[in-house]
């Protein structure tokens, strides 16, 4: 059979095939400890159900506008307001099936065939591959487990040749948990907006950061270039909605009416119940994000600790999202192992855990393991974890840390 060429561009998403064969396996009955899940095990408020419910009984069933209802984008613009204090207009909101087809929309109404595209690695794989999908190229630089990943101006800017048209910046970032500093994005911000680039932050995670620093990036990309900025987010981390699918990109009214376009082709609206279970996600009570997020602390740390233990397994501690990336390449040799693909496939079939290995993020050696599950999973799946590497090598497992 032959497809569009396009499609020889891009990858499978790693994360999705080690779902399935999680699941291949949990139908033949195994008990898999499933740490490569990348959303919330928390059920969405019981508020947000309730507006849903409320939808339904009220037949609000037919389509809205392509951009989302009027009360949904307001309700964006006052969210962002709130919380840092930025004013966006609602033309300047597109309301898109996740923070994954506002990046998408983004990448095809600004990218074009010779543009290249300055991302980070490790990444989340979409964000190239959409890049590619546009059949701009993405120009990939190198963040470094020795200064926590961190992501420095002018490695970014050092990437900027005649050709890029844009930088794309994720913070929180998956799979790192790294966060880039005002100071970075506001140096980024300056030289983007002399050279007229456009700055895309995927704020995905913005909702899960651990500790109270400083991350008012909208601010910083509203003042420094307000005409080549786009932020994509989405309610499926914050409010545990990851299957209602609801997300939105802020970015000028032009660049929004373009959005609009597209989309109105593509898929149209977001479904119109998820629409006002987004409305009172958004304006009501928050609590419950602040709940979740002292839990996934409260995990990483004790996770952290376990995975550690084994000093052969170094772990740069998350700042925000809800993943470890381990780096775990001086076990590889002794678990008799040559990749991490091969680490995470015996893994599974031999441990009964599912991990995502660090190829599919550009970070062979590595590979993510999501805590968004309970305590107890984890506790077993880090268990696990040393005694797949313990019997591999032929040594005795690590003792246990302190618990
Ligand atoms: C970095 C990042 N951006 C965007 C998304 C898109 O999320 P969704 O489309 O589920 O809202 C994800 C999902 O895992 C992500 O990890």
């Amino acid at each position: 059979m032959s497809f569009a060429a396009r499609m020889n561009r891009i990858a499978p998403s790693a994360t999705l095939k080690v779902s399935a064969a999680a699941d291949r396996l949990r139908r033949q009955g195994v008990d898999v400890v499933d740490l490569g899940a990348g959303e919330p095990d928390f059920p969405t408020p019981a508020h947000v159900k309730a507006a849903a419910h409320e939808a339904l009984d009220q037949n609000f069933t037919k389509y809205t506008p392509a951009n989302g209802v009027a009360e949904l984008r307001q309700a964006i613009c006052q969210r962002y307001h709130t919380d840092y204090g930025v004013t966006f207009a609602p033309e300047e909101v597109m309301v898109t099936a996740g923070g994954k087809q506002a990046l998408y929309n983004t990448a095809l109404v600004l990218f074009d065939h010779g543009d290249e595209v300055i991302t980070h690695a490790p990444y989340w794989p979409s964000i190239p591959e959409q890049v590619k999908l546009a059949g701009a190229t993405p120009v990939i630089v190198q963040t470094s487990p020795e200064d926590a990943f961190a992501i420095h101006a002018d490695a970014i800017l050092a990437a900027v040749t005649p050709r890029t048209k844009a930088i794309i910046l994720n913070s929180p970032s998956n799979p790192a948990g790294a966060l880039i500093s005002e100071e970075a994005l506001a140096t980024i911000a300056d030289e983007a907006a002399r050279r007229g680039l456009w700055v895309i932050a995927d704020l995905t995670y913005e909702r899960l950061i651990y500790d109270p620093v400083p991350h008012n990036l909208p601010r910083i990309l509203r003042d420094r270039m307000p005409d080549r900025t786009v932020i994509c987010s989405a309610a499926s981390k914050a409010y545990a909605m990851t299957g209602w699918r609801c997300g939105w990109s802020l970015g000028p009214a032009a660049f929004t009416a373009q959005c609009n376009a597209l989309q109105g082709h593509a898929t149209s609206n977001v479904n119109s119940i998820t629409q006002k279970a987004a409305i009172a996600a958004l304006t009501g009570p928050q609590d419950g994000v602040t709940m979740m997020r002292d839990e996934y602390r409260r995990r990483r740390d004790a996770v952290w600790e376990w995975i550690t233990a084994d000093p052969r397994i170094t772990c740069v501690k998350p700042r925000g999202a809800f993943y470890l990336f381990p780096y775990v390449a001086d076990v590889l040799e002794a678990t008799g192992l040559t990749s991490t693909s091969a680490f995470a496939e015996a893994l599974l079939d031999e441990a009964h855990v599912a991990v995502t290995p660090g190829e599919g993020f550009d970070a062979p050696g590595f590979f993510r393991l999501s805590y968004a599950t309970s305590m107890e999973r984890l506790q077993e799946g880090a268990d696990r974890i040393h005694a797949f590497i313990a019997r591999r090598s032929g040594q005795a497992r690590p003792a246990a840390a302190g618990r």
